[in-house]
């Protein structure tokens, strides 16, 4: 065994002067022996390895244990099928007229992203019992984490001027930011520490219609006296026009962009020293939208930006949201609100936000480039079934076919987009919007091919229109189609 090293030894012993021969044979023979030794090593463990199985990559089988139509979750005896999916491995198809066959597209679950996570078990995480069981909830990793992956995508300015605050999802941070944003920082009002004889009237909270249905419930629900819902205040209000703006009664403009329902880029049209804008960009990621040079909304001191890891990673009930703004004392009140209201975070949310932003930094967005895949293809379907039966589609490049019963809201023109350097990226919004063109009750009409849709109502305007989610799981969005053909083929005869 040692005979092939040895000889290897005299041979460079031959190249050397006559002097060093003898160090160099001593050398050359700890070489040897150390050569040896790992020869054997090596052996040794090839004959290991060959006798015993390789340790197992981590493998997720939530979904083959339920025939690929379900998840088996780790705390669940049974399979969760996917709709239109029965038995106890989810192996029997419903057909798409049973009444039991019924699509529900009325959540904004990120189902798009579970099929890439099946695949990816390596980012999953474990928690010891003993850890950090103290109150403290700070954890500068995601801080750092969100950081890294915005200035991979592009999509928001986050230098070190700019402050970033976690949430229990962005839900919390929408209240914080009305209560940061109900006062003004300029004039060193507080909320809290305003005399009751100092007291404004409430901020007026608005936002153009059709809105995020989310953001009516929070001044509704906790009647504060920093801010109220506009049409609470004058249910005569317009929902194009924002209300007036003064020093009694501060304007705060919610701005959805990309916009849920209807996937429009918007901005801000409440403008002056009494005004304050919060921009939710919950979708201005590369899966629904362009993104050109980062948005500079969030660097004002009357402006923050939300965003949510439920539409980044799809892990929406982890509920982790963060807020950007580069006013410090905004910061320091987003922060006193989630304190008040939470006392932070929980870490065990974070460890796992942690994981996912990791994993998607450290994969370059492969993640992104996935939904982005899934979500493209998914409006090109949707708008040819639409066309089809010659439903109006309505585009930046106009009207596509006449004599229609119902209308899908358009997309926005395609734009430069940082991410992937295309120049002409076509938006793929997470929701297709849609009217019944006769004005009829849209909701129901869905409801009668077995379509669960959102209401016009809970975005603000009127029953002929319904927003339906694109996100679910493929075979579930398959299906969908199947329904839109259905219900689009009656309605044109
Ligand atoms: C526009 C918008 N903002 C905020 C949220 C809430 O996000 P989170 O899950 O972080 O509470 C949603 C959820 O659908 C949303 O669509």
């Amino acid at each position: 065994m040692e005979k092939a090293p040895l000889e290897l030894e005299r041979d460079n012993v031959e190249l050397l002067p006559k002097e060093s021969e003898a160090r160099a044979a001593a050398i050359c023979k700890g070489q040897a022996i150390l050569n040896g030794f790992l020869f054997v090593c090596l052996l040794v463990s090839l004959l290991s390895t060959a006798d015993s199985p390789p340790t197992p990559a981590p493998r997720d089988g939530s979904r083959a244990a339920c025939s690929g139509h379900g998840m088996l979750f780790d705390d669940a005896a049974a399979c969760e099928c996917f709709d239109c999916w029965t038995g106890s491995t989810c192996s029997e198809r419903l057909p798409d007229e049973s009444e039991l066959c019924v699509v529900v597209a009325n959540s904004g679950t990120p189902y798009i992203f579970e099929q890439y996570w099946v695949a990816h078990p390596e980012a999953a995480i474990s928690i010891k019992p003993s850890y950090h069981i103290g109150y403290n909830p700070d954890m500068p990793r995601l801080e750092a984490a969100i950081r890294s992956m915005h200035e991979l995508v592009g999509n928001a300015v986050v230098d070190e001027t700019k402050h970033v605050v976690v949430g229990i999802g962005s839900t919390e941070l929408i209240n914080a930011a009305l209560y940061a944003l109900a006062d003004d920082v300029s004039a060193g009002e507080h909320p809290s520490s305003s005399p009751p004889s100092q007291r404004r009237q409430p901020a007026a909270v608005w936002t153009q219609t059709p809105f995020y249905s989310g953001y009516r419930s929070p001044p509704a629900y906790f009647r504060s006296r920093a801010f109220e819902w506009a049409w609470d205040a004058d249910p005569n209000a317009s929902t194009a026009v924002p209300p007036p703006t003064s020093a009694a009664r501060r304007v705060i403009e919610l701005v959805t962009s990309p916009n849920n329902p209807d996937g429009h880029l918007r901005v801000p049209v409440v403008s002056g020293a009494h005004s304050a804008v919060v921009m939710d960009h919950a979708y201005l990621w590369p899966h629904f939208v362009a993104t050109g040079a980062p948005p500079v909304d969030h660097v004002s001191n009357s402006t923050i930006s939300l965003w949510t890891l439920s539409k980044v990673s799809g892990h929406a009930s982890t509920r982790v949201g963060w807020a950007i703004t580069s006013c410090p004392v905004l910061a320091a009140r987003l922060t006193a609100f989630v304190r008040a209201a939470s006392y932070g975070a929980p870490r065990e949310s974070q460890l796992r936000a942690i994981a996912a932003i990791e994993h998607i930094v450290a994969h370059d967005g492969e993640l992104f480039r996935v939904a982005r895949r899934l979500m493209l293809s998914r409006w090109r379907r949707l708008e040819d079934a639409f066309a089809r039966h010659g439903a109006l589609v309505a585009s930046t490049e106009g009207v596509l076919a006449a004599s229609p019963a119902y209308r899908l809201e358009g997309r926005d023109a395609p734009a430069a987009d940082a991410f992937s350097a295309e120049t002409s990226y076509e938006a793929s919004p997470a929701y297709a919007w849609v009217q019944k063109l006769d004005g009829g009750d849209c909701l129901a009409a869905m409801a009668s091919v077995g379509i669960v849709a959102r209401p016009g109502g809970q975005f603000g305007v009127s029953h002929d229109f319904v927003r339906l989610e694109l996100l679910m799981r493929e075979q579930t969005f398959v299906i969908l189609l199947a329904k839109l053909d259905t219900l689009l083929g009656v309605a044109s005869g």
